[in-house]
């Protein structure tokens, strides 16, 4: 029998016509405490969806129901007493299952994905703050990550002490975790988000998060523009210019 009556609707022609689509943007957010970072998320989603984008919007750890269960158990503290390295451990594994379950698919699918916080939070709060050796944090975010790196990573950038006063004005039930911990800790978190940026200019860009709001989300759809117009060939976007 010949190929055409096996698959009569199968030629170079049709399989060239099918659409692929592009690989979606994935944006992140990070910084300390009460930086504003959901907020924006929201606000920067709201925004590209204005443009037809198709815009996930999720957080770690979370964002697969496995990685929310572990979750629960980071923030509770339960893990706190098991050390840093434990901790950076679960968080990847986390991340492991949020990836699988909800990024990779999503990106694949041409949807952009914006993250309230990602491997960047493990390199400070478990890398620099918990002293976990870099070659471990490096060789478990290779693990988890892989080549799924961010296109562009918000580093949301205050004062600790405007920070923590923010987190606890909206806190609703207990203190978690990493809220409890001294202002010490949560100035050189951000000087350890600030280095991150340094050392990654392409990748990162700080965003003055000690200004109102809507002054923050300009600032931040400034450095979504730039940055997608910057790889704009490679995705299906309209032109963000003209936001
Ligand atoms: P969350 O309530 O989402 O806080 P925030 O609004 O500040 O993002 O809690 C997440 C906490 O988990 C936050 O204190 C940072 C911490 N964290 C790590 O320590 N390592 C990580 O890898 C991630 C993703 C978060």
């Amino acid at each position: 029998m010949c190929p055409e009556k096996i698959m009569p609707d199968v030629t170079p022609s049709t399989i060239a016509s099918v659409p692929t689509p592009r690989r979606g943007f994935f944006i992140t957010l990070e910084g300390g405490e009460g930086a504003g970072k959901s907020t924006q998320s929201h606000r920067l989603a709201q925004r590209l969806r204005t443009f037809g984008l198709h815009v996930q919007e999720t957080r770690e750890p979370g964002g697969s129901p496995r990685a929310e269960a572990l979750r629960k158990v980071l923030l509770s503290g339960q893990v706190a007493s098991l050390g840093p390295a434990a901790e950076a451990l679960l968080f990847s594994a986390a991340r492991i299952d949020h990836l699988d379950q909800t990024i990779r698919p999503a990106l694949a699918g041409g949807v952009t994905v914006i993250c309230d916080r990602f491997a960047d939070s493990t390199r400070a709060y478990q890398g620099t703050l918990g002293n976990v050796d870099t070659r471990l944090i490096r060789a478990m975010e290779r693990v988890a990550v892989g080549t799924t790196t961010p296109d562009l990573t918000l580093i949301l950038d205050l004062p600790a002490e405007t920070g923590l006063a923010r987190a606890a004005r909206r806190r609703t039930g207990a203190i978690d975790r990493f809220e409890a911990e001294d202002l010490s800790f949560h100035r050189a978190l951000r000087n350890s988000f600030l280095d991150i940026a340094a050392a990654e200019p392409r990748r990162c860009r700080v965003i003055d998060g000690d200004q109102p709001q809507d002054d923050v989300a300009e600032a931040i759809w400034h450095a979504v523009e730039d940055r997608l117009l910057a790889v704009e060939h490679r995705y299906a976007l309209p032109p963000a210019h003209t936001a």
